[in-house]
């Protein structure tokens, strides 16, 4: 008998039956587009780390939030940057402010789309933190009030789902028991339970202009050297109420993210940052390697790990690869 008697290449050799035997497919029913909102009236700004990212007045962001769930892309994670910052970061939880603002703009547009916020204060705190400071260190318990307030705001204006992001000690309980108190029962929290204090939110922190403005995040985002540390998070995040967890960033956190996937029985969501799409971006743009087949590759690894849905900047340019595929067919 020839040898070897299995050839797994069998299954490689025609295009058509590799895709029959795909194992993890990249859907974009699966994708989460983030947005960044700012106040004003026409304006687009290029947000220089991300290209072909933008910050956007609600009028300009309502036209391609259009085009976004024309592609079919299902849900888009909203950020704001305010017109002013304080130290407890008011228009986080104002009535009208900038998030609050494009939510109602996008809903009135889009009802069907799903508006994801992400719930935090750093864009809108003067010192920049996620939290209330005192005697230069960031306070835990003082903070989750105003966290809780930001969520009730953004399921007021309309959120579909709110995401907290401040890894605050408590936060979602205290979110889950105000948005009851509110009424807003059937709000989801997605909460981002596994957050590691990341280089890879460089070009996010430039497009939010949220970077702290003493010390850094080390005090509330978690060590990149720790992976028991981030099941305790989601444990503790999941008994506090939680409907999703989120591991954060997601190339770099692969294992954590298939050990959440495996260790409990929840929806997982993995953040592909900033720093992921800048990367991919700027090495393609040196022609370094194929920005189109190293995005693929990399969403669709976040996906094998165990990611149920991603969050990412490529959601558009997934939604034009798979357009003009099925066209190819
Ligand atoms: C706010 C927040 C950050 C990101 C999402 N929500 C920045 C941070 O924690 O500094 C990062 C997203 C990205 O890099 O794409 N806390």
């Amino acid at each position: 008998m020839a040898h070897p008697v299995f050839r797994p290449r069998r299954l490689r050799e025609k295009a058509l039956l590799r895709t029959m035997v795909r194992e993890t497919r990249l859907d974009l029913q699966d994708l989460v587009y983030p947005m960044f909102a700012i106040h004003g009236r026409g304006v687009r700004e290029p947000i220089g780390s991300m290209p072909g990212q933008y910050r956007l007045t609600v009028d300009e962001l309502v036209k391609d939030v259009k085009d976004v769930a024309g592609m079919g892309i299902p849900a888009v994670i909203l950020f704001g940057l305010p017109e002013e910052k304080d130290p407890r970061g008011s228009e986080a939880y104002a009535d009208d402010g900038i998030v609050q603002q494009a939510v109602r703009a996008v809903k009135d547009t889009v009802p069907d789309l799903l508006v994801i916020t992400d719930v935090c204060l750093c864009q809108y705190t003067s010192h920049g933190h996620c939290g209330v400071v005192e005697n230069g260190s960031v306070k835990n318990d003082p903070t989750l009030d105003l966290l809780a307030r930001v969520a009730v705001s953004h399921a007021e204006a309309g959120a579909d789902m709110v995401a907290p992001s401040d890894m605050m000690d408590g936060r979602v309980a205290a979110i889950r028991e105000a948005l009851d108190d509110a009424n807003y029962l059937e709000t989801p929290i997605m909460a981002y339970s596994a957050k590691y204090a990341s280089a890879f939110y460089g070009p996010f922190r430039e497009a939010a202009d949220s970077s702290p403005q003493f010390g850094d995040r080390r005090s509330y985002q978690m060590d990149p050297a720790n992976a028991l540390e981030a099941m305790r998070e989601i444990a503790l995040d999941v008994d506090e109420g939680a409907d999703l967890v989120m591991v954060k960033p997601a190339l770099a956190y692969l294992d954590i993210i298939s050990r959440a996937k495996n260790e409990f029985g929840l929806p997982v969501a993995a953040y592909s940052v900033s720093g992921e799409y800048a990367m991919i971006k700027a090495a393609g743009k040196l022609g370094w390697l194929d920005e189109e087949r190293a995005m693929l590759e990399a969403l669709t690894a976040i996906r094998r790990a165990g990611a149920d849905i991603v969050i990412t900047y490529f959601a558009k340019d997934v939604a034009r690869v798979l357009e003009r595929d099925r066209g190819l067919r």
